[in-house]
């Protein structure tokens, strides 16, 4: 984890949030290569879970709601809360479900009792601070969700089955957040809610459960690092019937990274008994009405950085590029999926004090960067500038050379497997398009 915390804040993508204050309690910064790789993801999520589905719609609701939602939800109450002990000698504070004896890890004192506490963030809305201006950061983004149900259903003519896809800010007052950004207070969420007739809600568990690990699969996690995880009955969350994890083996640990939760009506028939407006849906073919059943999908978009970034990192002790400077260090390659990574391609001339040919590969740059998220890089050896675009995960890189100058082509070289090609500038776009798959 340290090499890839390091890596991460040394070519810009995640940086400790109010750095030069010192940081701030596990908050982070993601950087212009981190920004990239995130969008990347939500982008392949949203094609996944909207563009690909007949039956899904996308939503972007606020994230402040009233706070008779979350008073609804059960979330307010003893629901949503974790136990929290605190040591008598240190101080330190711990979630007493992680800690694995009745001992402070750090010190070995002695523990309280625990006491709940609600994982709510607090915040006010409006110039006067008090109970009547209390609201809420949300704490899981299905919530506006549910508040858009019967907008949605009256909007877009959905029939049920149908679902609800949503990626949004999501906070929760974390006691122990930590492990870089896999528990974090404020983090994103990639929810879709699947509204579904009770006696069908079993049958889609099964499937949205098989077709999110998919998803992961499909963007080459290995399957060895993936499982599922039932959750016992006693360790459900208030809302759930029944619930299914997606785990990833982290350096730290097999852990949750994707909740599948049947929430059965409990988000329906308690907004619609706390608001008095009807969320019962009709069937008009068959004449029932129902509340119904939800399959609710729901991903941290920083858990499946982390997942995806853990999964891309790889070093190769000596170096893969034999050149002087590398032969005696370790190199890093990140081998993000293509669609995932957030460089697609960079342009390098050979060397850079040749006018004709630094001018050639900056015309390639300007062809190239309409069609991909482009690289141009002149700086240091050719072998050390391979080593800086393998490090950040860029798949091609093209090199500009003396031969560029007589006949028109360049050489395309691979991430992975390192193979060179020469190519030709005027068919590069098309080659390019159909490599990466754009
Ligand atoms: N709406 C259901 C729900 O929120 P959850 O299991 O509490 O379920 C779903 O959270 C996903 O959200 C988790 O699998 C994880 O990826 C992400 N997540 C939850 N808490 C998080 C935190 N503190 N930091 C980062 N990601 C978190």
């Amino acid at each position: 984890m340290s090499k890839i915390i390091s890596l991460t804040k040394r070519r810009g993508f995640i940086f400790p949030s109010s750095e030069i204050y010192g940081g701030f309690s596990s908050c982070y910064d993601f950087g212009p290569l981190g920004t990239e790789l995130k969008n990347n993801i939500k982008k392949a999520w949203w094609q996944e879970m909207t563009m690909r589905q007949e039956n899904i719609v996308g939503l972007d609701a606020a994230i402040l709601m009233s706070p008779k939602v979350w008073q609804a939800s059960g979330h307010l109450t003893a629901g949503f809360a974790d136990e929290l002990v605190e040591c008598k000698k240190c101080h330190h504070r711990f979630r007493k479900d992680f800690l694995e004896e009745n001992r402070c890890p750090d010190c070995k004192g002695d523990l309280t009792q625990p006491r709940k506490f609600n994982l709510m963030m607090k915040t006010f809305v409006g110039p006067v601070e008090d109970e009547d201006s209390i609201a809420y950061l949300r704490a899981e983004t299905c919530q506006g969700i549910y508040m858009n149900f019967k907008n949605v259903l009256n909007s877009s003519r959905q029939r049920i089955p149908f679902g609800i896809a949503q990626i949004g800010k999501a906070f929760r007052n974390e006691i122990t957040p930590g492990n870089f950004i896999f528990r974090t207070r404020e983090f994103e969420q990639m929810e879709m809610q699947w509204f579904c007739h009770p006696k069908e809600a079993e049958k889609f568990f099964d499937y949205w459960k098989e077709k999110r690990m998919k998803w992961y699969l499909s963007l080459g996690i290995e399957k060895e690092n993936l499982r599922f995880k039932e959750t016992a009955k006693n360790e459900l969350a208030h809302y759930a019937k029944r619930a299914v994890d997606i785990e990833y083996k982290f350096p730290f640990g097999w852990k949750e990274i994707e909740g599948v939760h049947n929430r059965g009506d409990w988000d329906l028939s308690n907004h619609s008994k706390n608001s008095g407006e009807d969320l019962k849906y009709f069937d008009e073919e068959s004449g029932e009405k129902y509340f119904p059943h939800i399959i609710e999908t729901s991903a941290g978009a920083d858990r499946s950085f982390l997942t995806f970034l853990i999964n891309a990192f790889s070093e190769v002790k000596g170096g893969r590029t034999k050149t002087t400077e590398s032969t005696k260090e370790v190199e890093y390659i990140l081998k993000f999926h293509k669609s995932l990574t957030p460089v697609k391609v960079a342009v390098l001339p050979l060397v850079k004090n040749k006018s004709d040919l630094v001018k050639a590969a900056q015309k390639i740059y300007k062809l190239l960067k309409p069609h991909f998220t482009c690289q141009y890089d002149e700086i240091g050896s050719i072998g050390r500038r391979y080593r800086r675009q393998d490090e950040i995960g860029t798949v091609f890189s093209i090199t500009v050379d003396f031969e560029t100058l007589e006949k028109n082509d360049v050489t395309l070289r691979d991430r992975d497997t390192m193979k060179q090609e020469r190519i030709k500038t005027d068919d590069l776009i098309e080659i390019l398009k159909g490599k990466l798959d754009v």
